[in-house]
């Protein structure tokens, strides 16, 4: 693992959005997941820049989303479908036949959870990974307390997520259910980036770079995977040791 320390958050979005771009131009046929949230927003805004201002054409790169909200449908600007169209999918030309992401509508969540995985395991696996951290260490939403060894799966969320995920919505949602790719994808993953800025993150981030690596800080897995890149801003990496 690689920690990068960024002097502020504009940065820190510059240099991941051109990891991204570094990608999908090395390999035109790459395997993408992104995450949703405020983190990556930035970052996403500035590879969709960068991509359509170098003409990158995307007709052959694969995207998933990295999890969803049980419950939730497309429609609601509060789902991580809504947030990654509005963001990336609807601006560059991916074909529908390459994008997959998780339907939080489905009758059948652990079906979803299956044909998540027959997607990627059809494509080869993800070969790059962008994920942001939860104020409780959660990484998609495999919350403390998870196997590092699942793939797709359906989680009961935790206090914490479905409090500060409630910033996403305009109104009050309830949040109870979610379903993401498992931190084995992530190990598997050809490169993963995790990123994470500001105050509010210092403590999180601390914890999962510098206690034990463990099940119930689930943003420590990152330690282990050998072409990972935690980057962060001088808030985030505030409370680190050195
Ligand atoms: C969202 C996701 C979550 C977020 C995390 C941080 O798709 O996977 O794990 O990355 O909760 O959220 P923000 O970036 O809003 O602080």
């Amino acid at each position: 693992m690689k920690l990068s320390v960024f002097p502020n958050y504009r940065l820190l979005s510059e240099k991941a959005s051109d990891e991204i771009i570094q990608m999908v131009q090395k390999k035109p046929t790459a395997v993408l997941c992104f995450a949703s949230g405020d983190t990556p927003r930035l970052c996403y805004q500035l590879f969709v820049e960068k991509a359509k201002a170098a003409k990158i054409d995307f007709s052959a790169i694969s995207f998933v989303g990295l999890d969803e909200w049980v419950g939730i449908p497309p429609s609601n600007e509060g789902s991580c479908h809504f947030f990654l169209n509005n963001l990336v999918l609807k601006h560059l030309n991916f074909s529908n036949a390459n994008i997959h992401l998780f339907d939080g509508m489905s009758d059948d969540p652990i079906q979803e959870c299956r044909k998540m995985d027959q997607f990627l395991h059809e494509k080869g696996g993800v070969d790059l990974m962008l994920v942001g951290v939860g104020m409780n260490g959660h990484i998609g939403f495999n919350e403390p307390g998870i196997s590092s060894h699942y793939y797709s799966h359906l989680v009961e969320l935790h206090n914490t997520t479905t409090s500060v995920g409630q910033k996403y919505f305009k109104d009050a949602t309830s949040l109870k259910l979610g379903i993401t790719l498992g931190l084995n994808h992530l190990l598997e993953a050809k490169e993963v980036l995790m990123l994470a800025n500001g105050l509010k993150k210092a403590l999180v981030i601390k914890k999962a770079l510098e206690e034990n690596i463990s099940d119930q800080m689930p943003a420590s897995i990152i330690r282990t995977h050998p072409n990972s890149e935690v980057m962060i801003d001088e808030e985030a990496a505030s409370m680190l040791r050195s």
